[in-house]
């Protein structure tokens, strides 16, 4: 993999929305400082500004236009600089991006992450401007093993699927990520395995859906079975479940593995089953219900966090009443809340938009509202219990140094030695907020 040293060649990446997006960038971090390199965290001093780009809301993607106009004026007074666009905008617009933004010098799609080092070598050597966004349409499964780099990190994310083929008629991913396909279950082990070697912890594993995962007659609920057993290896998260095909078994088998941590994040969208189907989810409230009870009938102090979609085209006042009430009854630990947004080629965006703004954006904040309160409340519950936290890090705070999480997935600050660092403690939670506890070492 290893090529020719460029050792005095910087570059920066700039990441926006998911996590798939983030475990994409440190996959092309690791890849470049492989080809010899360097990282710089500040892009006046990079040679190569390289931005990964998220569209499945609109504002997304202006503000990544934001930034790629501000990375073009940077460069009217540093010509030699090598600005590369990829991602999800990057696949879905394509060479029109190198027509419309001079200055850009390479495009590149949501499965031409590997190709990257030798597309910016081409440029560096022939100062050409390049797309790349093919597909490879024969292979439904895929190979993409990079070594990990050492870099004092606990927590990783590990890809094991990507794409998706569920088609929610509001959602852009199937068409800038293409249809699902999985990672084999040997290169998954290996991957997890060498990322242990170098530090990590934790892993999360990534997919728009984690439980349709397949590699012959390997199941999502064999592999988490098989990561379990890695020594060394001390947390397992994973997300997204699909509410759909998050089965019984899974919840099962989730729980009887140790490592694997108690937080399922379950996007319920709705709880409209009215708008259910018209955002073609699969599921009615009632089975999306059925399953979280199941979750905490099996472990109680398991957590569900979820995803929330207000203003969805056609979504009368009572649709609403009903998500806010099944917020308020079910208690989600957090929940992401977004605001409708119109995205090309979806089947939504032929749907009339009949939410006006003003509407929208009170029923968000009536929901944001709610969420804060009841995030509150659980933390609070939290007070003067025992929590094991696995050490992430050091945070800025001088009096509470360290930082890590409890299984349930709390941000916890603590004061203690920097070597725990990648260790597991136990602390008693001293102070409670709706987003970060307090703890200390007992
Ligand atoms: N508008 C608003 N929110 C969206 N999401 C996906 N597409 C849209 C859209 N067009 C949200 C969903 C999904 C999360 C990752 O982003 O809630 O679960
Ligand atoms: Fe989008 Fe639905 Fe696939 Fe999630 S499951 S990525 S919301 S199409």
């Amino acid at each position: 993999m290893i090529t020719t040293i460029k050792s005095n060649i910087n570059f920066f990446i700039k990441t926006f929305g998911c996590q798939m997006n983030e475990a994409d960038s440190e996959k092309l971090k690791a890849l470049l400082i492989h080809n010899g390199f360097n990282y710089s965290d500040n892009f006046n001093d990079a040679d190569i500004i390289i931005m990964n780009t998220c569209s499945v809301r609109e504002k997304a993607e202006k503000t990544a236009f934001q930034y790629l106009n501000q990375f073009r004026s940077h460069k009217r007074d540093n010509p030699e600089k090598i600005i590369a666009f990829g991602g999800c905008i990057g696949q879905e617009k394509k060479k029109e991006l190198l027509k419309k933004f001079p200055g850009l010098d390479l495009v590149f799609g949501t499965e031409s992450l590997l190709k990257v080092p030798s597309l910016l070598e081409e440029i560096r050597k022939k100062r050409r401007r390049i797309y790349d966004t093919e597909w490879d349409k024969e292979n439904r499964i895929i190979n993409e093993n990079i070594p990990w780099v050492k870099n004092g990190k606990i927590t990783g994310f590990v890809p094991i699927s990507r794409g998706c083929n569920n088609f929610c008629s509001y959602c852009i991913v199937p068409f800038t990520r293409g249809e699902e396909k999985n990672r084999p279950f040997i290169s998954v082990m290996e991957d997890v395995e060498d990322a242990v070697r170098n530090g990590i912890r934790e892993i999360t594993l990534l997919g728009q859906n984690v439980n349709s995962y397949y590699d012959g007659d390997k199941s999502f609920r064999d592999l988490v079975g098989a990561l379990n057993k890695i020594d060394g290896l001390k947390r397992i998260r994973f997300m997204t479940s699909h509410p759909r095909d998050l089965s019984e078994e899974d919840i099962q088998m989730m729980n009887k593995c140790a490592k694997v941590c108690e937080h399922f994040h379950l996007p319920l969208q709705s709880a409209s089953n009215r708008i259910l189907e018209l955002m073609n989810r699969g599921y009615t409230l009632e089975e999306y219900d059925k399953k979280i009870r199941y979750i905490k009938r099996l472990k109680p102090h398991t957590i569900v966090t979820t995803d929330i979609i207000i203003g969805f085209p056609g979504e009368t006042e009572k649709d609403f009443e009903d998500t806010l009430n099944y917020v308020k009854k079910t208690e989600f630990d957090s929940a992401f809340t977004f605001m409708y947004s119109k995205r090309p080629n979806t089947k939504a965006s032929e749907l009339e938009d009949t939410v006006p703004e003003s509407v929208k954006k009170r029923r968000l904040q009536d929901v944001i509202d709610l969420q804060e309160k009841i995030s509150r409340c659980i933390n609070e519950k939290y007070l003067d219990k025992k929590e094991n936290v696995l050490v992430e890090g050091i945070c800025k705070n001088e009096k509470l140094k360290l930082f890590g999480k409890t299984r349930t997935g709390k941000a916890v600050i603590f004061s203690g030695s920097d070597e725990l660092v990648g260790q597991e403690v136990d602390l008693k939670i001293i102070n409670t907020g709706p987003h970060t506890l307090a703890g200390e070492i007992i």
